[in-house]
């Protein structure tokens, strides 16, 4: 019981919540009106954190100001989007303009900026075809919806951990619950088939992949995987588990998805996979892609993605929404694409060695302190750098961080500690850091890495008398 209390650290994130609303007073005072009309406050749960969140007036570059005041050093980036900082001037300048001109806003018509954004992104990502989007959830619903149909089969095989987004093939198996089936269906309202027509499997593990493949491979239509783990906690997958995925995909005549919405042009203009040398049937972008804008994409082998078109019958409803393909949102995606492109060999070594050194000062910081932490985002043999990563703290100091399954269950790691308490105390010393993740961008400088270690240091001290 002793171990249960302190595990769920009840009396730390008290305490911590009680001198956060001391900190953000007129955060907590929005939070009472925000909740008066919004659920919980607002309209996404995991921005939502408690006891209130933290309201942004304004943000350039690395850091945030908020309404109390504050200038906060931020590492969530646009929820990973903005790899050239907040509000970078290259994109804002290009809508400042055109809204001067007369385009930007919604008009229901398609445009040369479409075709110019869609060369360069199939370019970026070796694709056949692209179609848009306005959500990495949708794009990731319809590369599904389009292996279903091209394949003729029901099934669907993801990695435990994979957030894919809130669509019904995504919504099994992405929070870890103890127990022996520790990957259920993460919500009401589904259809009663997804139990058994998702297929959950190990993010990293070779050996049950060939396994799920040889019980279902005839009736899988696709494996949809992420080669960095995002919601997982920022792990590269092996380069031998990509192989046997490809392999085995081809085997079976099942599809291979790769979700990069977040790790398209997070470690090259382009996408992961490449790195990797494999090339995945369906790929889906978005995030970085949109330029600070809601454009996401799915991409890939022209004859599949002809099935939601005329060509191939209109088989597949992936027949876009209003707001599809939204100019403002196409010029912010391409502007981002072509600053990426050309700035390639300076923007990735660079936020490669700031990774290096973010990783390096968060354990060092907490170490000091005598508190043992890890951090996830590791680079790998065939990926020479990273610029997101998790802090973890392993019960077991040599436990190998590996997967999913390892960081998000409690007996492995000290999971309220790294997703609840370390957050509240971060930004207790205005550091933002959702979850305990830390995303950079080349906006970021090494001073500000170093304050990032500044601050585990002081959570550290705070949050040790309670370990
Ligand atoms: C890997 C991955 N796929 C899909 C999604 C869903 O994208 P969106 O939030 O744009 O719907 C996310 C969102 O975080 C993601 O991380």
């Amino acid at each position: 019981m002793e171990r249960d209390v302190k595990r769920d650290h009840a009396r730390l994130i008290d305490e911590l919540s009680a001198a956060y609303t001391e900190h953000f007073p007129r955060s907590a005072e929005l939070d009472r009106r925000a909740r008066r009309v919004m659920v919980d406050g607002g309209s996404h749960g995991v921005r939502l954190n408690r006891p209130f969140p933290v309201r942004i007036d304004s943000a350039h570059g690395a850091y945030m100001r908020d309404v109390d005041g504050h200038d906060i050093l931020d590492f969530w980036q646009g929820h990973f989007a903005n790899i050239l900082g907040n509000n970078p001037e290259v994109v804002t300048t290009a809508l400042a303009a055109a809204f001067a001109s007369g385009t930007g806003l919604q008009l229901g018509q398609t445009e040369a900026l479409q075709i110019e954004t869609a060369e360069l992104l199939c370019r970026c990502l070796g694709a056949e075809k692209v179609r848009f989007t306005t959500s990495g959830s949708l794009a990731t619903m319809y590369a599904i919806m389009l292996s279903r149909a091209f394949t003729g089969r029901d099934l669907v095989l993801k990695v435990g951990g994979g957030w894919h987004g809130a669509q019904p093939w995504g919504l099994k198996g992405v929070y870890f619950a103890a127990g022996p089936q520790p990957w259920g269906l993460e919500s009401e309202g589904l259809s009663a088939h997804l139990t058994d027509e998702v297929l959950v499997t190990r993010f990293n593990d070779p050996e049950e992949l060939t396994e799920q493949f040889r019980i279902h491979g005839e009736r899988l239509a696709c494996l949809i995987v992420e080669p960095f783990a995002g919601a997982g906690n920022f792990m590269l997958a092996a380069p031998e588990y990509l192989r046997t995925a490809r392999e085995l995909a081809d085997r079976y005549g099942t599809l291979l998805i790769f979700d990069e919405v977040i790790s398209g042009f997070r470690f090259r203009a382009g996408d992961l996979g490449f790195l990797y040398g494999i090339r995945p049937d369906l790929v889906t972008v978005g995030k970085i892609v949109g330029g600070g804008m809601p454009v996401a994409a799915m991409a890939g082998r022209g004859d599949v993605l002809a099935l939601c078109g005329r060509e191939g019958g209109n088989r597949v409803a992936f027949t876009g929404g209003t707001y599809s393909a939204h100019p403002a949102s196409l010029l912010a995606a391409k502007t981002m694409i072509s600053y990426l492109v050309e700035h390639e060999a300076e923007v990735y070594p660079r936020l490669a060695e700031l990774g290096a050194q973010m990783r390096r000062r968060i354990v060092e910081a907490f170490a000091a302190e005598g508190v043992a932490a890890r951090c996830t985002g590791e680079p790998n043999e065939l990926v020479s750098g990273c610029s997101i990563s998790a802090v973890h703290f392993p019960h077991d100091k040599a436990l190998a961080l590996d997967g999913p399954h390892v960081v998000l269950d409690p007996a492995c790691c000290d999971t309220a500690l790294s997703q609840k308490a370390l957050p509240l105390a971060l930004l207790l010393e205005d550091v933002y850091t959702l979850v305990g993740s830390c995303a950079l961008g080349v906006a970021h400088s090494n001073a500000d890495v170093e304050r990032l270690g500044d601050a585990c240091r002081a959570t550290a001290r705070r949050i040790r008398p309670y370990l």
